[in-house]
């Protein structure tokens, strides 16, 4: 998979992109992100990239002509172009899970005020909000996606078996995990991890995933 991201602040996403899990995915070339500068597409000397909105009010809005021109150069058959947006639909494991089987996406992350409708009319595909608060800057939220959805890459996450257990594949939050060493500070680990038993060790494990469950997200449970 391919994914472009559209932004005005590109070095915020520097970091993400190298370090982790996901910068192993990107090594082995099972996923390529490219971040685009989007003033590289503006073309007045000043290189502006967002305007006073029309009507009056407070704040500015991002121009159509750099995003426009920027959409046209990086998009291919059949891509999908995604706005990164608090008035979005949510983000959830469902939604993240279909993206990955994309073979390019387009992430544009808004900043400001927000970004002309013109462009969330006629160039945008999906627009996802990754939570019911809003950031200040639309490439945090880019990021989260792509790492959300990475996971579901094959290769991508190490060990394939590790994303089975995990919480909200089961609609389950995760059981609670120990290591070395058994002991700690007078602190001890759970008897039944270490017997050996791995139907005793599967059944605390189910166990405990329902009752963290029914303690922190009994709507998870409906
Ligand atoms: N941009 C700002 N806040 C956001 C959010 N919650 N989700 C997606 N994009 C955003």
């Amino acid at each position: 998979m391919h994914i472009d991201v559209l932004t005005l602040f590109p070095r915020m996403l520097d970091g993400f992109l190298t370090e982790s899990i996901l910068g192993k995915g990107i090594e082995a070339g099972r996923l390529t992100v490219k971040v685009h500068d989007l003033r590289g597409w503006t073309t007045d000397k000043h290189r502006t990239a967002d305007d006073r909105p029309f009507g009056g009010g407070a704040g500015m809005v991002m121009k159509p002509e750099p995003v426009f021109a920027a959409m046209e150069q990086l998009q291919s058959p059949g891509c999908r172009r995604i706005y990164l947006t608090p008035d979005g639909v949510p983000l959830s494991p469902a939604l993240a899970e279909g993206l990955s089987r994309q073979s390019h996406l387009i992430l544009l992350s808004g900043h400001y005020e927000g970004i002309d409708q013109r462009i969330r009319d006629h160039i945008i595909d999906m627009e996802i909000s990754i939570g019911d608060y809003v950031l200040t800057n639309g490439s945090l939220a880019a990021a989260v996606l792509i790492d959300a959805l990475a996971r579901f890459i094959p290769g991508v996450l190490g060990e394939e078996k590790s994303l089975t257990h995990e919480s909200f594949n089961s609609k389950l939050l995760d059981f609670p995990q120990y290591t070395r060493p058994a002991e700690f500070r007078g602190m001890s680990i759970p008897e039944v991890l270490l017997s050996g038993n791995h139907d005793e060790i599967e059944k605390w494990r189910h166990a405990r995933q329902v009752e963290k469950t029914r303690q922190v997200r009994p709507d998870l449970l409906k």
